[in-house]
This record gives structure tokens, C-alpha cells and sequence, in this order.
């Protein structure tokens, strides 16, 4: 239950929402739900509790009989942890400049899992199998970190989405030069979504080896999985996890979050809505002269160009993110609680900031 708009510990007003980012969000009340049901009594630490065995049955649902899931707490942990699976000491991974793993997660892939990142320039966030060939070479080469994964983010840090036929391209290139593909799904179920496909269509069905699935976005409290799908030469998943500071130790909390998320819809119906009002959201900007959207919207994301000083204005009205600054690109996010009044106001607010 919700203590009262006036209680005092609240610190914040519950009704105000921005655009600047699906973390802002806080969580679904059916995980809130879940997470109290799963308190009480003991449960085994460490991930062998009842929540995350029945977590793995969800997991194989949804991706088959092989998959695993090691429930971590964040993106990037999930993301280091999940690299270091797949290289040696001598690795390297392929991945778009504009990834998370390289702009974002404060050089954790290769100061915690020492991972060389070679990165492409794309046009939208995506890799293609050309893209990928600009670092893909040089496997015999000591002087050269050696290329052995293929990181893709579906959905794109740049809220774009790949098609299952662009990811198996991506695969069947990777695997013939003896690299696997991992995916960063910290925006999975947006793709899912967008896709209208079950998971497994574009991920282990298209030869995806491993991801890291995305909970915190999606409407849980925190947490998210690596999932391995594929576990030929992908070993001591277990160990790397604890070294890497990502094994929760009352892991029954991680999983039923996930498990509340996945066992059922509300993956889908928090991703479908996201998705429909950052749809929402373009069409209202799309009518408003002298702002450019940047990229297809196809996730939760609309990044856009517009003058700076109305940026700034509009700022002081709802929270967002410049994406290029000087550039005058800005990013706008759209969450699972979004609603439709929110981005009807804040069109109606840039309208008035571009008219002034
Ligand atoms: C594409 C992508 N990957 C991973 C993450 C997860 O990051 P965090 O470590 O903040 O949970 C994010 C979060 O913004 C993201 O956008």
C-alpha cells in the first residue's frame, strides 16, 4: 500500500515524471508485489533458493532447454561479467562506438574484465557484417587484441532495433571467424515489443550465444541476468560472477524480480507501453517545425535536434538529457509509467519554448 501523499519520509513528489531516462522510473507494483512475497523465512544464499530455480524454468521458456540464467545486480555487471566469459586474456570485442559497454559504463570491460574494445562509427547504433570487418581481422597478429566477441545492443543505445535476419547475419558472420555474439539487452523486452516475436526469435534462434537481460528498465527495483544460451566453451559463469562483485547474496530478491517480470505479460505489457508513447511522443514532435528526430523511433527512446536555449528552457519544465551538446542533440526516454498525458504536456511544452 502507498503511505499518503503527506507522509513524511516521502521525499518526493510520486506524480512528477520526465523524459531523461527509464531508470528515473521506479518499479512496477506487481514486482513490489512479488518481492514481498518472496520475504520472509530463510531461503538458501547465494542463488540456491526457490525464487531463482524457479527463474530458470521462466528462463528456458522463454529461450529453450539450454539457456541459463545468473541473475546479477546491473547492466554493466551483467556486461562485464558476460564478456569475460567469452574472451581470453588476449581478447578483444567488436562493438559500436555508440555502445553502452564502450561510452558508458566508466571503462568497467576493461578495467575490471580487462577486455580491449574495438569499436566501429555507425550511422545508427547498429553493426552489420561490413561494419564488423573494419576491426575484424588480425587474429594471427600478437601486436592486435584478438577479436573473439561480436557485441550488439538490442534494442541500440540509440533507440533503434535490429531485425532477427540483421542479428543471424551478424552471427553467422561472427561464427565463421570464430567469434561469438553477445547481445546487451538491457532494452530486450522494447525490442521484443517493436518486434512483436517472442525473445528467442532474434536472440538463441539466430545464433545469439549469450546476453545480458535487462530487469531495471523494464519495472523491476534492480537486476538484472546474464543468460547463456549456448553453453559450448562458455564455462566457470559461476566464478566470474562472484570475482566480478556481481553474486547477490539474497538472491531470492533478484530473481522473483525477474521472475515477475517474465513468468507471465508484464515484460511485455511495460515494454508495449514504453514503446507506444515514445511513438506518441515522435508524433507530436514530428508536427513541431525546426525540430529534426534524429533516428527511426523504434524502442522507448527519441532523440532529437533542437535549438540549444529551447532545450535549456524546457528543461526547467521536464528533466532530459542533452545526448550531443554541441551538436544540440538531446535524448528523451519514455518509461514504463509514462503516461500519455506526460507527453501530450510535454509537446505541448516544446511548442510553446520553439514559439518564443
Ligand atoms: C544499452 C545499455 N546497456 C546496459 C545498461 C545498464 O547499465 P547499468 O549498469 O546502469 O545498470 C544501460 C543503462 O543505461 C544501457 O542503456
Amino acid at each position: 500500500m502507498n503511505p499518503p501523499r503527506t507522509d513524511a519520509r516521502r521525499h518526493h513528489d510520486p506524480d512528477v515524471r520526465g523524459f531523461a531516462s527509464d531508470n528515473y522510473a521506479g518499479a512496477h507494483p506487481e514486482v513490489l508485489a512479488a518481492l514481498a512475497l518472496a520475504n520472509g523465512g530463510h531461503q538458501v544464499a547465494y542463488g540456491e533458493d526457490a525464487y531463482t530455480e524457479n527463474l530458470q524454468q521462466v528462463i528456458r521458456s522463454h529461450f529453450g532447454p539450454t539457456a541459463e540464467a545468473f541473475p546479477v545486480f546491473n547492466g554493466t555487471g551483467a556486461n562485464v561479467v558476460a564478456l569475460q566469459a567469452v574472451t581470453d586474456r588476449w581478447g578483444a570485442v567488436i562493438c559500436a562506438e555508440s555502445a553502452h559497454i564502450n561510452v558508458d559504463e566508466g571503462g568497467a570491460p576493461e578495467r575490471v574484465g580487462g577486455i580491449k574494445l574495438l569499436t566501429v562509427p555507425t550511422p545508427d547504433g547498429k553493426l552489420t557484417p561490413e561494419l564488423i570487418d573494419r576491426q575484424a581481422y588480425g587474429w594471427d597478429d600478437e601486436h592486435r587484441a584478438m577479436p573473439q566477441v561480436v557485441s550488439i545492443a538490442q534494442a541500440t543505445e540509440l533507440g533503434t532495433v535490429y531485425t532477427p535476419d540483421e542479428i543471424r547475419a551478424i552471427c553467422e558472420h561472427a561464427h565463421a571467424h570464430g567469434m561469438k555474439v553477445h547481445v546487451d539487452g538491457s532494452r530486450l523486452a522494447n525490442a521484443a515489443a517493436t518486434l512483436d516475436v517472442p525473445l528467442r526469435t532474434f536472440t538463441n534462434a539466430v545464433g545469439v550465444d549469450l546476453l545480458s537481460l535487462g530487469g531495471t528498465k523494464n519495472g523491476a527495483l534492480f537486476g538484472e541476468a546474464v543468460v547463456v544460451l549456448d553453453p559450448d566453451g562458455i564455462k566457470h559463469m559461476k566464478h566470474l560472477r562472484k570475482l566480478s562483485m556481481q553474486l547477490a547474496s539474497k538472491m531470492r530478491f533478484v530473481s522473483v524480480q525477474l521472475e515477475a517480470l517474465l513468468a507471465r505479460d508484464l515484460w511485455l505489457r511495460n515494454a508495449r507501453h514504453a514503446n507506444e508513447m515514445a511513438q506518441r511522443l515522435a508524433e507530436g514532435v514530428r508536427a513541431v517545425h525546426g525540430v529534426e528526430i534524429l533516428y527511426p523511433v523504434q524502442a522507448n527512446a527519441v532523440f532529437a535536434r533542437l535549438p540549444h536555449d529551447v532545450s535549456e528552457r524546457l528543461q526547467k519544465r521536464f528533466r532530459f538529457y542533452f545526448w550531443d551538446e554541441a551538436a544540440g542533440d538531446v535524448r528523451w526516454m519514455c518509461a514504463f509509467d509514462t503516461t500519455e498525458d506526460d507527453v501530450d504536456r510535454f509537446v505541448a511544452a516544446l511548442k510553446e519554448e520553439m514559439a518564443r
